[in-house]
């Protein structure tokens, strides 16, 4: 895939770095570089920095680095070639004739296609004769034919071979059909059937609009009741949420959370377009960071069993750590809000918005199922209550926050609020300490290199690592010492094979007189892209003069030099000399 180099340096000029990350992302001044929340992970201090002079981002956080292009392929979760367009669309600028071998963009354009042509089957076919039973079964669940048109809902008829021979008349090919997992190959290898039978359907629908999945729920007993689709090309189900196209136009900074399909449905049609659903799994760290995207504040609305309970203190965790406001709406009498919202019938949204008002924000949650364990009537129910409690509430970042909670529970109980206060000091500290643990040992793993997944020589080489990113770092600020490294040490002299194929492609980049950073995205893969932006921002202040990088390059050649003495009994006596000549040469 080779797209001219003054193509990617004009999309790189006309797509800053700083305007399309801040579309995504709040960003502040801090020096030289504009920092924010990182949106690929969840953290509530920023460590996610733009670096507008060389184009790139890189979140010290999470490792997740690179420049415009990964940042939009990672954000909008598309391929390379796929991001490029993204830019070239942004900026108005035409495409490029690249004869590149673009299968897998086509093969992910027939999918779309090939979605939504068969959401337009689904729908025919509830209409249909064939349709008569889902459309008394969507009526009996009291859907209103608005909402089953507003939710494009469809019936799969009971023949295994329906949709397939639908889609093959439109021209699709029986390995699109199946990549779309719209249909299995049969077990003889001849010929694919339905995954989709007689069963009600809810397409899945991305922000952009296309159509990327179902679900298919059966009408009557049977397992599984609902059938989704699996991860497909175009489709991650723990990247997406159900109703979240719907959601993002409700005008609000709040999301309604629920756990299905039909909830989500009942809740939107009682009037409030702001509900989600994951999609048949508990929610995702991704999922929580995508919400906050949309929402400052997320109501759970799980069902109230005890699987429901469970998933709830789950999400509030992952919710809060994406650094939002969560509350949690119980529906009483054990029912979920579909259930809930049809008992009240015509006073359903009236029901559910009274629910919705009255829901505690998640500490006052988790306090009251704290409290419901235990037995106030005894003093030894009451000081574990208490105790539980200051610990839930050592764990609140404000102040105030906390105060207000320890005033509260020194009200409830009549204990004086000085000895919650003396006690969540105690808790506070010790939490502290673990805390500091953690991060240390975080520190270790990375000094000592055993958290690297890109570069899996670096636990075995910890010192040589760090010369060599530290090197190749001096190179990617200075290209014109290129010649002074060079005089010094070549790739081979490398101990990791993974520096010793950056290096090489930096020095091919700047013997060629082209851009260094520039193909970056295109030529390595995204978690590469991180790592090696990570490895530019990181050394970015230390590897300064030239002092420094004969340093680096004798800590290298040391290093490397171990590794040659490590395997003394294999080498023989003559490598060795050879390899201590050419070091002194080099030295001089
Ligand atoms: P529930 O079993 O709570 O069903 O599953 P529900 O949402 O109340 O559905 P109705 O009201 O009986 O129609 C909650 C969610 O879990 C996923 C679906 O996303 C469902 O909406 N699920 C459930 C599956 O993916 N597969 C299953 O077999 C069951
Ligand atoms: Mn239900």
């Amino acid at each position: 895939m080779s797209l001219p180099e003054d193509f990617l340096q004009e999309l790189k000029y006309r797509n800053d770095i700083t305007d399309v990350v801040s579309s995504y992302v709040n960003l502040k001044r801090r020096g030289r570089n504009m920092v924010g929340l990182c949106p690929f992970h969840s953290e509530k201090t920023p460590s996610f920095n733009i670096y507008s002079e060389n184009g790139s981002f890189y979140c010290f956080g999470c490792g997740a680095g690179g420049d415009v292009i990964t940042f939009v392929m990672k954000i909008e979760n598309l391929d390379y070639m796929e991001a490029v367009r993204f830019l070239a669309q942004r900026a108005g600028m035409t495409m490029p004739d690249t004869g590149y071998d673009d299968s897998m963009n086509r093969l992910r354009t027939r999918i779309y296609e090939a979605n939504r042509e068969a959401a337009r089957f689904f729908y025919n076919c509830l209409n249909s004769p064939e349709g008569a039973e889902a459309r008394n079964y969507l009526a009996g669940r009291q859907l209103s034919p608005k909402t089953v048109v507003r939710f494009g809902l469809g019936y799969s008829p009971k023949s295994r071979y329906s949709l397939c021979n639908h889609l093959k008349g439109k021209g699709f090919k029986e390995n699109e059909i199946v990549a779309a997992n719209l249909a299995f190959q049969s077990k003889s290898g001849k010929g694919i059937y339905d995954r989709f039978s007689d069963r009600v359907m809810f397409p899945i629908i991305d922000l952009r609009g296309n159509v990327i999945a179902f679900g298919g729920r059966l009408m009557g007993d049977g397992k599984p009741k609902y059938l989704n689709t699996s991860d497909t090309l175009v489709f991650k189900k723990s990247n997406n949420l159900f109703s979240l196209n719907n959601a993002k136009n409700s005008g609000e900074r709040t999301l309604i959370l629920c756990e299905g399909y039909m909830d989500v449905i009942a809740v939107n049609q009682a009037g409030f377009q702001n509900a989600v659903a994951t999609l048949g799994t508990a929610l995702t760290s991704e999922q929580a960071v995508l919400m906050k995207r949309y929402a400052d504040e997320v109501v759970i609305c799980y069902d109230a069993d005890e699987a429901g309970q469970k998933a709830t203190a789950r999400a509030i965790e992952l919710l809060r750590n994406a650094g939002i406001q969560v509350r949690v709406l119980t529906v009483p009498e054990g029912k979920d809000p579909d259930e809930f919202i049809k008992k009240h019938g015509e006073n359903g949204g009236a029901a559910f918005k009274n629910l919705l008002e009255k829901s505690k924000n998640d500490m006052e949650y988790r306090l009251s199922k704290l409290k419901n364990s235990f037995n106030l009537e005894t003093a030894q129910g009451r000081v574990g209550y208490i105790n539980g409690a200051v610990k839930m509430i050592a764990g609140l970042d404000n102040p105030v926050e906390r105060d207000v909670y320890i005033s509260a529970l020194s009200d409830e109980m009549s204990v004086e609020k000085n000895a919650i206060s003396e006690q969540l000091k105690r808790v506070s500290k010790s939490r502290n300490s673990e805390e500091r643990r953690e991060e240390m040992k975080k520190l270790r793993g990375e000094l000592s290199g055993t958290g690297d997944k890109i570069n899996t020589e670096h636990a075995k080489y910890p010192r040589g690592v760090k010369a060599e990113e530290s090197l190749i770092s001096y190179l990617v600020h200075n290209p014109d010492k290129l010649d002074f490294i060079l005089s010094r040490i070549s790739p081979d002299d490398f101990v990791t094979e993974f520096n010793k194929r950056l290096f090489v492609y930096f020095k091919d980049k700047i013997q060629g007189g082209h851009g260094i950073l520039t193909g970056i995205s295109g030529d390595f893969t995204t978690q590469e892209s991180g790592k090696i932006f990570g490895i530019i921002s990181k050394y970015n202040s230390i590897a300064a003069t030239t002092e420094a990088a004969a340093e680096y390059i004798n800590v290298i050649m040391e290093e490397k030099l171990k590794t040659k003495m490590n395997d003394l009994s294999s080498a023989d006596d003559s490598d060795i000399m050879d390899y201590l000549k050419n070091l002194r040469e080099k030295k001089n």
